[in-house]
C-alpha cells in the first residue's frame, strides 16, 4: 500500500475542540506501542511478541502497563501487530484458569493471575504493517484525539522505584507542549539512540531540547543524552506525523516528527527532557534483559535470599 492509500495519513479525527490552556488539560491516555517485529530476540519472538517474554514471573509489557496506572493513565491503547492474541489475552480474564485456582483454594495465585486484567482499561489497535515508531503514535490518533498523552515503549523497563512519567506529567503542566525522557549514556554508544541537543531550563532534571538526531554517529551527536521508551506529546504530534517522511531505516521515525515540533514551537508548544538518573532496562536487548531479570530476582522477597545465595557461589565458581 503506497503512503497516499494509507488511511492513517488521511485520516482526520471529527472532534469538537474546547481548548483549554493545554498545560493545564489533565493526562488520562497512555499509548503503548508493541507492534515491533523484535527481531534482535529472534526466534523467541517468532511466534510470541517481545514484550511478553518473561521478566521474572510477569511479561516485560505487564511492568508498563503498571507504571502508566501508577502515573494514574487508567486508559490504555496498546498498537499491536503480528501474534497479538497473547497481549490481549495477559491483560483479559482467564475463568477458566480463575476457577481452577479457586476450586484448589490457591488464593494468592489467584489474586496475580487477577491482577493484570484489573490494572487499566485496555484498548487495542492494530498496526498492520511495523512501518515504525511514529507511525505506531499515529494509529493511536483516533482514540487519543486532541489531548496530550503518555507513550511508553512496551519494551522498555523503568525500575518502579524510580519513578519517571510523574515527574515528565508534572513538566508537560509547567511549560505544555511535549516531553520527553532523556538519560546520559557512554559517548560511544550514543549511535544506538536518538540523541539530543539542549539546554538547562530551571530544574536540574529539565532541559529545553533544540534538536534530535535519531541514531547519530558518535562524532556528529550533539550530546550524550540518549531518548528513552517515555513520551509525553502534545496531540500536535499527530499532525506533524502525518507529513513525516520515512528515515533512518525506511521507518517513519517518532524522533523526526519530534524534531520538527522542537525546531518550532509554534507547531505544538516546546519540546523538554526529563534527564532520568534511575533503573532502566532495554528488554528488547538480550544483555538487558539478562541484567534485568538477575537484578528484579535478587530483589524479590521470595525469590531473592535463595536466588542471591545461588548467584554468589555460581560468580566465585565460574569467574
Ligand atoms: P524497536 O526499535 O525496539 O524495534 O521498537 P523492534 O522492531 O520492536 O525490535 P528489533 O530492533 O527488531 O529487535 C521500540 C518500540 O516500538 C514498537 C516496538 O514494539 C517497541 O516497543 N514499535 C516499533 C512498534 O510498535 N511499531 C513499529 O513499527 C516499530
Amino acid at each position: 500500500m503506497t503512503r497516499s492509500q494509507d488511511p492513517i495519513f488521511r485520516r482526520k479525527v471529527p472532534v469538537i475542540v474546547i481548548r483549554m490552556t493545554p498545560s493545564r488539560t489533565r493526562i488520562t491516555k497512555a499509548v503503548i506501542p508493541a507492534a515491533g517485529l523484535g527481531t534482535r530476540f529472534l526466534p523467541a519472538t517468532k511466534a510470541t511478541p517481545k514484550e511478553m517474554l518473561p521478566v521474572v514471573d510477569k511479561p516485560a509489557i505487564q511492568y508498563v502497563v503498571e507504571e502508566a496506572a501508577t502515573a494514574g493513565l487508567s486508559d490504555v491503547l496498546m498498537v499491536t501487530g503480528r501474534n497479538k492474541r497473547p497481549l490481549e489475552d495477559h491483560f483479559d480474564r482467564n475463568y477458566e484458569l480463575e476457577e481452577a485456582l479457586d476450586r484448589k483454594g490457591d488464593e494468592s495465585r489467584l489474586a496475580r493471575v487477577q491482577e493484570s486484567s484489573d490494572l487499566a482499561t485496555m484498548h487495542y489497535v492494530r498496526q498492520g504493517d511495523p512501518k515504525g515508531l511514529g507511525h505506531a503514535v499515529l494509529c493511536a490518533a483516533p482514540h487519543v484525539g486532541d489531548q496530550p498523552f503518555a507513550v511508553l515503549l512496551g519494551d522498555d523497563l523503568i525500575d518502579p522505584r524510580d519513578p519517571l512519567l510523574q515527574r515528565m506529567i508534572e513538566v508537560r503542566e509547567q511549560h505544555g507542549g511535549s516531553v520527553i525522557a532523556l538519560m546520559e549514556v557512554d559517548p560511544a554508544q550514543i549511535g544506538l539512540y536518538g540523541c539530543a541537543a539542549a539546554v538547562p531550563d530551571g530544574d536540574d532534571d529539565v532541559v529545553l531540547v533544540s534538536d534530535l538526531v535519531e541514531k547519530p554517529d558518535p562524532a556528529d551527536a550533539p550530546s550524550n543524552l540518549a531518548i528513552i521508551g517515555r513520551y509525553v506529546l502534545d496531540p500536535a504530534v499527530f499532525e506533524v506525523l502525518r507529513t513525516t517522511e520515512p528515515g533512518r531505516g525506511g521507518e517513519i521515525q517518532l524522533t523526526d516528527a519530534l524534531q520538527a515540533l522542537a525546531a518550532d514551537p509554534d507547531l505544538g508548544g516546546p519540546v523538554h527532557g526529563v534527564v532520568f538518573k534511575g533503573r532502566r532496562y532495554d528488554t528488547g536487548d538480550r544483555g538487558d534483559y539478562l541484567r534485568a531479570i538477575v537484578r528484579l530476582a535478587c530483589e524479590r522477597e521470595d525469590l531473592g535470599p535463595e536466588f542471591r545465595a545461588w548467584l554468589r557461589s555460581f560468580v566465585s565458581e565460574e569467574m
